[in-house]
């Protein structure tokens, strides 16, 4: 019998009339990478909260090598044990990575600290564990997967070799994530053992050879990855069995069909005399690396940004740049690349943030009555599957994918003429993201405009057209139906294969 690294058994946790975990179990053999996966709320970062010592269960155990976990107190015995490497950053982006690397314990030369035995120590550390990245550089300047790297090595230098990673891959591309992958093998080579959330369902089995499965605050089961096909694997999360959901064949826009938005010569930046135009019931995708400016096109659409040259229309009238509320009222909604940052006000309901974006419209000289606005409220949480008590309960009370459908349930609230989506279903579970994308589809149905960017192929097959940027230009655009081969190589910048080739 090998000792698990990490075990946990019958762990309750509630938070006032939520039982956010009610059976919650996990053993994790060492050296191995084990994926938790679950729907939007099923307690999978209360776990982790869990078993990093940030909250004490309420019931239940957890053991660390067979031997019981530290006191919740004991900051420092638990990080000799895990740490978790969050989508958001724990380290400090004005400090340089060394600094990063040994706050709080700086190696002292006569009670000050040495530098030159700071950076010594700190490109010693990066080296052992082989991350290539300057100890010198500003934290803030570095690529998202190079700081996850360095927080894994702040973590792996307090001596744990247990590292949770939820969600890690939520604003990375394609390549970015792959290099992620190809380094957490190799520290797995290296004795690290992990455990990884995503909702990416391929992710899972790309990295992982084992894994938990919770469902609504429970254990499902905990099996080899080779044994539990992705259909086993989604109906062991959803609760039933879940039939592949048939691409619908969608009617081509008329071509009369009115232009909503109309870009061009736009000019930033980060993008370059871009033309483009989205009428009337038409999804267009945009696609491209992070350093496209696909992001920055969408956010100035948006109302977030200025050009420094060219036009936007919407609906034939300027759109006024840089102003999200003049904007808002042009009749564009907006879902943004970060719900935390830009996405919620943390401090308010579910209802509230929902419908902030019209309170206009639903009462008279800026009275609302509460009763109307909780049943719209209401309304926007049953057709966006929101797993929450109810309209009052404050968004930080929310799980992240259900955080991210609250701000897709504002964007649509305002009914807008033009919808701008950023990454829209980032951290949403396979069943939601469908319900997410189908609203979607009705909107487009309803005659609105959609822009969507986004690096999941998935949101991209349900665009009329997807066009590719490169270094802030168009590149590409292929109609609806491509294969998935074609869109990355333009993606990439790399030409695709020559006509006729059999790619399979
Ligand atoms: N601080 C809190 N206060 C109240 N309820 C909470 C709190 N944190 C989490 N919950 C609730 O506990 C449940 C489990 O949430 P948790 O964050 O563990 O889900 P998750 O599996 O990580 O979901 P996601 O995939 O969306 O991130 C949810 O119903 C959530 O609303
Ligand atoms: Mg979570």
């Amino acid at each position: 019998m090998i000792t698990p690294l990490v075990e946990a058994r019958d762990v309750v946790k509630r938070y006032g009339p939520t039982v956010a975990l009610a059976d919650g179990r996990l053993t994790v053999l060492p050296g191995e990478s084990h994926a938790l996966v679950g729907r939007n709320g099923a307690g999978k970062s209360t776990l982790v909260n869990v078993l990093t010592g940030l909250q004490a269960p309420d019931e239940g155990t957890v053991r660390f090598d067979g031997e019981p976990a530290p006191p919740l107190a004991d900051r420092d015995a638990w990080r000799r044990k895990v740490a978790c490497v969050y989508q958001k950053p724990t380290v400090v982006p004005e400090l340089t990575v060394a600094e990063n690397l040994f706050i709080n314990r700086q190696p002292l030369q006569r009670g000050f600290i040495s530098w030159r035995r700071l950076h010594k120590e700190a490109a010693a550390l990066l080296d052992t564990w082989d991350v290539h990245v300057d100890p010198e550089a500003r934290t803030a300047d570095l690529k998202v997967e190079d700081r996850q790297m360095v927080e894994i090595a702040r973590a792996l230098s307090f001596g744990a070799r247990f590292i949770v990673l939820d969600e890690p891959t939520a604003q990375l591309d394609n390549r970015e994530i792959e290099r992620l992958f190809s380094r957490i093998r190799a520290l797995q080579g290296s004795g690290v053992t992990f455990l990884f959330i995503s909702h990416h369902l391929q992710e899972v089995y790309e990295v992982c050879q084992t894994v938990t499965v919770l469902r609504d605050a429970r254990w499902i089961t905990t099996a080899p990855v080779a044994d539990l096909p992705r259909p086993a694997l989604v109906e062991a999360m959803a609760g039933e069995a879940v039939t592949g959901s048939a691409q619908q064949a969608r009617d081509a826009v008329p071509g009369d069909a009115p232009v909503v938005l109309d870009v061009q010569g736009l000019s930033s930046e980060s993008y370059d005399h871009i033309d483009l135009t989205v009428r009337g019931g038409e999804v267009v995708g945009l696609a491209g690396t992070s350093g496209s400016g696909k992001i920055e096109l969408a956010e100035t659409v948006a109302g977030l940004r200025t050009p420094t040259g060219g036009t936007a229309r919407v609906q034939e009238k300027p759109l006024p740049f840089g102003d999200v509320r003049a904007v808002l009222k042009a009749g564009v909604g907006f879902v943004p690349r970060d719900r935390h940052d830009q996405g919620l006000v943390s401090g308010m309901s579910i209802g509230d943030n929902a419908t902030m974006t019209v309170l206009d419209r639903l009462g008279r000289r800026g009275f609302v009555g509460t009763d109307r606005k909780r049943r719209f409220a209401t309304g926007l949480i049953e057709r966006l599957d929101i797993h929450a008590e109810g309209p009052e309960q404050p968004v930080s009370d929310l799980s992240g994918g259900n955080a991210q459908k609250v701000v897709m349930a504002r964007a649509l609230a305002s009914d807008p003429r033009l919808l701008v989506l950023v990454n829209p279903t980032a951290g949403v579970d396979v069943k939601s993201k469908e319900s997410l994308l189908a609203r979607v589809d009705s909107a487009r149905e309803d005659g609105t405009a959609v822009l969507v960017v986004s690096d999941e192929l998935d949101d991209l097959r349900r665009c009329d057209r997807v066009l590719v940027l490169f270094h802030g230009r168009i590149v590409a655009e292929h109609p609806a139906g491509w294969h998935d081969h074609e869109l990355i190589a333009s993606i990439e910048g790399v030409d695709s294969m020559p006509e006729g080739v059999d790619h399979g």
